[in-house]
């Protein structure tokens, strides 16, 4: 009787074992290639080229006139600004409470590495200094894709004077690609 039984029992594991077998055996190959290179477009017999990536902007590519194009005259008259103090003020005015210089975090604010360049990209037709100049003054009036309006303090106009705003503008630009 315990033979029997353990005999079924054996067929019944052997059956199993085969059905897992073909089970693996249909799977299809995970390193098998998706798209056959036969499917490469080609045009008029050539080999099909990838658009090519727009370059990153790079801040140091642009004239002190692109920089700094569109500031209103009583801004520009503040010109050219203290960086060391505008970085003293990132920390005292809050800034780099939500902006970090590295990508460490990015879920907060945008990052300020490379903040620079990335700022000649953000407002068609807006120079990287008068694009911070307005980023400052009011954080509103652009929000930049991926975060919400209304996070960023829009008191700054108010509690910092007209040098400060520019002394952090000055700073600001100086973190671009090097
Ligand atoms: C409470 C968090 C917070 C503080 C504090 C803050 N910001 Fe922001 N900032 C943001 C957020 C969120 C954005 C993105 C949304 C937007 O565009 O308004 C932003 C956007 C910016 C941008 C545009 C960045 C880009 O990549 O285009 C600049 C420049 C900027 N802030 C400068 C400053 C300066 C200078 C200070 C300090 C005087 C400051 N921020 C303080 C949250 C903050």
């Amino acid at each position: 009787m315990g033979r029997l039984y353990n005999n079924r029992f054996n067929s019944f594991a052997a059956l199993l074992f085969l059905a897992a077998f073909l089970f693996a055996a249909c799977a299809p190959n995970p390193r098998a290639q998706l798209i056959s290179p036969d499917m490469v477009p080609e045009v008029k017999g050539q080999a099909f080229v990838p658009p090519t990536p727009t370059p990153i902007p790079d801040i140091n590519n642009l004239t002190e006139e692109e920089i700094y194009a569109g500031l209103p005259a009583d801004v520009a008259a503040l010109l050219p600004g203290d960086p060391a103090h505008g970085e003293q003020l990132a920390t005292s005015a809050g800034c780099v409470g939500c902006h970090r210089l590295d990508d460490s975090n990015t879920v907060v604010a945008p990052t300020w590495s490379n903040v620079a360049s990335t700022s000649i990209t953000r407002v068609p037709g807006e120079s990287p200094a008068l694009y911070f100049y307005q980023s400052i003054t009011e954080p509103n009036a652009f929000v930049v894709d991926g975060y919400n309006g209304g996070v960023m303090p829009q008191t700054y106009a108010d509690t910092l004077s007209a040098q400060d705003i520019v002394d952090l503008m000055s700073y600001l630009l100086t973190q671009g690609a090097q």
